[in-house]
């Protein structure tokens, strides 16, 4: 066999699943693997979809703008995910800007870091860290300085979604989990057990607006073992109300999406964390910083409205967002997970 050379490369196979049906999920993915499947990746994106282990980051140019970014600015994106909008943001803060990325996920956090120093930014220009943000006037004591922009793109990522273990989804079956951090608290496999079906119906109300959430509470009380998976959990929903003749299939859909976020909500403490958030973050912000939050469902965009607006009236901020921004329809086209995305934004004094 002749040797390899640059111009007669040695030929290699592809490598192959074991198997013909893995079972695996990250045997499942061709994107998994990004640095050999480029292809595929780009084909998955062409078919609206978020390429398995990554997410797509959401109205990236409009936070651009939003933040009107300079070289040498210091700020933080509180939710840092994937990275992605990190990564944007970083190239124009460049040189001797930094960004500090939060998030509460251990699993994530790691990837996302290594991601990103392979792409060459280091401890100088980018730092991660594993923390709420709930406590972000903490990080002033290390970064010794007020910010000059702040990203929150709240809820959860796509790696979060798609991946069946971590229990956020019912399209694939999975441990009822829902948690951000797997390694604090409870799952809402164990939750579930020590709620009333008074309790229950008020978390789905209060946390998605559920609108059966009295017969779906009653269910999930009544029924005989516990729920430990997410599609054990979807089905009972789903059982709860075929019964009802005036319910159809895309209301029950909508109704098992809305379940899976109030206790999504419930479990990590979304909104007092967000709460605890809005009211500390003018405290560490530097005069004419820029604020950016997208948020994905009214609970969200609520609590961020009504405290752009009192910080507004209290000589706070100086400016906030009239209306929310909305993805443009190509955007909501080519990644429909951005669809129910609402942007607000506003300026320190
Ligand atoms: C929608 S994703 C962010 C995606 C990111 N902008 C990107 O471009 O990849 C939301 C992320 O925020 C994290 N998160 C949610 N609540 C958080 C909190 N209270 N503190 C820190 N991170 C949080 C989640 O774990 C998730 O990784």
């Amino acid at each position: 066999m002749p040797e390899s050379t640059s111009q007669n490369p040695e030929h290699k196979r592809r490598v192959r699943y074991k198997g013909t049906h893995p079972r695996r999920f990250e045997e499942k993915y061709k994107e998994l693997h990004i640095d050999k499947y480029g292809d595929d990746v780009q084909k998955v994106i062409s078919r609206g979809q978020t390429p398995a282990g990554t997410h797509r980051p959401i109205c990236v140019k409009e936070i651009l703008d939003i933040l009107d970014l300079m070289p040498g600015m210091i700020g933080v994106d509180a939710t840092l995910g994937y990275g992605g909008h990190t990564q944007e943001i970083l190239q124009k803060i460049l040189p001797n800007g930094k960004v500090y990325g939060l998030d509460v996920d251990p699993l994530e956090l790691p990837k996302t870091e290594s991601r990103l120093r392979s792409l060459g930014f280091t401890e100088n220009n980018f730092i991660a860290r594993r923390m709420n943000f709930a406590g972000l006037p903490q990080l002033i004591n290390e970064s010794r300085c007020l910010f000059d922009f702040f990203l929150a793109d709240l809820g959860v990522s796509s790696m979060q979604i798609d991946t069946p273990d971590r229990g956020f989804s019912f399209k694939l079956d999975g441990p009822l989990d829902l948690r951000l951090n797997p390694n604090r608290g409870s799952p809402v496999s164990s939750l579930l057990k020590t709620l009333n079906s008074e309790e229950l119906a008020a978390i789905l109300h209060d946390n998605a607006d559920e609108p059966y959430c009295h017969v779906i509470a009653d269910a999930i009380c009544k029924y005989d073992g516990p729920v430990t998976t997410t599609k054990q959990l979807a089905s009972i929903i789903h059982d709860a109300l075929t019964q009802r003749r005036s319910v159809n299939p895309d209301d029950i859909k909508k109704s098992q999406q809305r379940v899976f976020q109030a206790l999504r909500i419930y479990i990590n403490n979304e909104y007092g964390v967000l709460d605890q958030l809005l009211s500390l973050l003018p405290s560490c912000l530097n005069p004419g910083a820029r604020v950016a939050f997208l948020t994905f469902h009214s609970g969200e965009d609520r609590r961020v409205k009504k405290s752009f607006q009192n910080g507004l009236r209290k000589g706070i901020y100086s400016s906030i967002a009239p209306t929310p921004i909305r993805p443009t329809n190509e955007e909501k086209r080519s990644n429909p997970r951005s669809s129910c995305a609402k942007l607000r934004w506003a300026i320190k004094r």
